[in-house]
């Protein structure tokens, strides 16, 4: 049975302090045993302060971005093995806000990938169409270019390190949800894609979860849809309340 997830991502938000505050919130507000498993992605410079507070916690946390090289002149990069030197082995990678404000492609990405795989890491990679794309009628097309660029070149073993998170960009802070059945309708149509360029096993295993605008008052339904397998969290992630209350929806 494929896992459930529901991760945070926190973006940049959240200091040192404030940091430990959402953190000890959640763990009184969490679930004893969660139905889901549970991440929290902070910034690189709480994460190891994160790992240490949820280690006797079900709460695991994740990286928002890694670099590619192993390690060398890149000022201001984080490798891999850093990640792990502080107990992190989850990254979020291909992030939209990556791709457009950084101009990550879907070649790095795979290089990510890679390397995050190398170092025996889980991935939570994201992916998902703009607004212009659905408008047009190419998200499926689109999606399926994303996924096939960066991780059909796997091997099989390699799927069961990968988390996919859909994550339409019209979504993404704006307030504006994909409806249940639009992610359904995306979710299975990913599954049925990995299926055709690997095999149903595979296919059937992977976690999928769903991104954008995901609040207390639409998670239970979106996450009550067959192939959605959980949520990635931006805005509500930062209020525990809210987190807590979509984590404890399944
Ligand atoms: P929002 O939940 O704020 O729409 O963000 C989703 C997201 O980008 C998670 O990675």
């Amino acid at each position: 049975m494929r896992a459930k997830i529901v991760a945070g991502n926190w973006k940049m938000n959240k200091n040192l302090a404030e940091t430990g505050v959402l953190l000890s919130e959640l763990k009184t507000k969490l679930k004893e045993a969660p139905d889901a498993k549970i991440i929290v992605a902070p910034t690189f410079t709480n994460l190891y302060y994160a790992f240490e507070e949820l280690k006797e916690f079900d709460i695991e946390v994740a990286a928002q971005n890694m670099h590619q090289s192993e390690n060398g002149a890149f000022t201001g990069e984080i490798s891999a093995d850093m990640l792990k030197s502080t107990g992190v082995d989850t990254v979020i990678l291909g992030h939209s806000e990556r791709r457009a404000y950084f101009g990550e492609t879907d070649a790095l990405l795979e290089e990510k990938v890679n390397t995050a795989l190398r170092h025996d890491m889980t991935v939570i990679f994201c992916f998902g169409e703009e607004l212009e794309d659905r408008k047009a009628g190419n998200h499926f097309d689109l999606v399926e270019s994303q996924l096939k660029n960066a991780l059909f070149k796997l091997d099989a073993d390699s799927w069961k390190n990968i988390i996919l998170a859909y994550e339409p960009v019209w979504a993404i802070g704006t307030g504006e949800t994909a409806s249940p059945e639009q992610a359904q309708e995306m979710h299975a149509f990913i599954r049925k894609t990995i299926a055709n360029a690997f095999n149903a096993e595979i296919a059937e295993e992977v976690s999928i979860l769903y991104g954008g605008s995901v609040k207390p008052a639409n998670a239970k339904e979106i996450f009550a849809k067959p192939d959605v397998d959980g949520g990635l969290i931006g805005g509500a992630a930062l209020d525990p309340q809210s987190f807590a209350a979509i984590a404890n929806s399944f």
